[in-house]
């Protein structure tokens, strides 16, 4: 390590500490920022993380829905993103209006949200999701024949295949996953025979229809430590690899396309993780109106 690497993370550390502050760290996030992690998750399990803290801060290294999710669980603890341009592309392709329009069209649906999206658009839905819980939440979904589900087309397709019912599609989709085209498993299948397929559900369903299993980032995490299989293709964003290659030095993990990258995933570093911890910035707030609903979304989400 660098003399420069090692007295920044020193000022980090001396300033977390300080601060009271908590790092809460997305699979995709640098590998630099994974090793700085208190925790680092998917979507599901760093809101159960933020809604148990005892910390006065969390810094969250990961997208604006993320540090949102966090602010409308602990309203009273400081929740900073250190990028305030980190957002996350499939979150804005649908705005809290457009979705009460949709609302309009379908009077008797029922709104389910995936977590990649605006406290906005989480106050105008009946329940939240993530991509380790969407299938059991549309399950268990009673009492409406009709379901509206934002904004990723693909994962409400994914889960109307596994649950059988049909739903109402918001044409969203995630840029990065969608670069993840059939041929590319094909052809490491032709390559890596023995290897395992795992797919995000963010993923096109030609892509998906090729998969072992169709996971969360938490759920790769977990298949990679359990399963015999030494060589695995990964079906989503790279930056997933940095802590599957640590936690498993004896495996081999193939990207599915070296063309999965989240853009504003990579804007979080450390510079600006201390930036942010001297400044106190950029503190994500929701109004309390909006939060409160939001946070009925969100609650029925995490009741389990
Ligand atoms: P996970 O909840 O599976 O980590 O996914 C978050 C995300 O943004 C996927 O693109
Ligand atoms: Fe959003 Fe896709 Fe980035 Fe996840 S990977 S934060 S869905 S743009």
């Amino acid at each position: 390590m660098a003399n420069s690497d090692a007295a920044l993370l020193e000022k980090i550390e001396s300033l977390k500490k300080r601060r009271n502050a908590i790092f809460l760290v997305h699979n995709y996030q640098l590998g630099e920022v994974q090793d700085i992690a208190d925790f680092t998750g998917d979507s599901l399990e760093l809101s159960q993380k933020a809604a148990k803290t005892n910390a006065d801060v969390i810094v969250f290294c990961g997208v604006q829905f993320m540090a949102e999710t966090a602010s409308i669980l602990c309203p009273d603890k400081i929740v900073l993103l250190p990028d305030m341009h980190a957002g996350c592309p499939m979150a804005d392709m649908i705005t809290a209006e457009r979705l009460r329009e949709k609302k309009k069209e379908h009077p008797r649906a029922k709104v389910v949200c995936y977590v990649n999206s605006s406290a906005e658009v989480k106050a105008e839905s009946d329940v939240c999701c993530t991509s380790a819980n969407a299938v059991r939440i549309v399950e268990k979904l009673t009492g409406t024949e009709e379901i509206i589900f934002v904004p990723d087309q693909y994962l409400g397709n994914y889960v109307s295949s596994q649950t059988g019912r049909e739903m109402i599609l918001w044409p969203g989709y995630c840029p990065s996953h969608v670069r993840i085209q059939p041929q590319d498993i094909t052809r490491l299948k032709a390559e890596y025979p023995q290897a395992k397929v795992v797919v995000h559900p963010e993923c096109r369903p030609e892509v998906t229809a090729l998969a072992n299993a169709v996971l969360s980032t938490g759920g790769m995490i977990r298949f990679a430590r359990e399963t015999d299989a030494e060589e695995i293709i990964i079906g989503t964003e790279i930056g997933i690899l940095h802590r599957l290659r640590k936690e498993n030095p004896g495996k081999k993990f193939i990207p599915a396309s070296e063309q999965a990258i989240c853009p504003t995933m990579k804007l979080i570093t450390l510079e600006n993780v201390l930036w942010s911890l001297e400044n106190m910035v950029h503190q994500v707030k929701i109004p309390e109106i909006i939060r409160l609903r939001a946070k009925a979304a969100v609650d029925k989400m995490l009741e389990g």
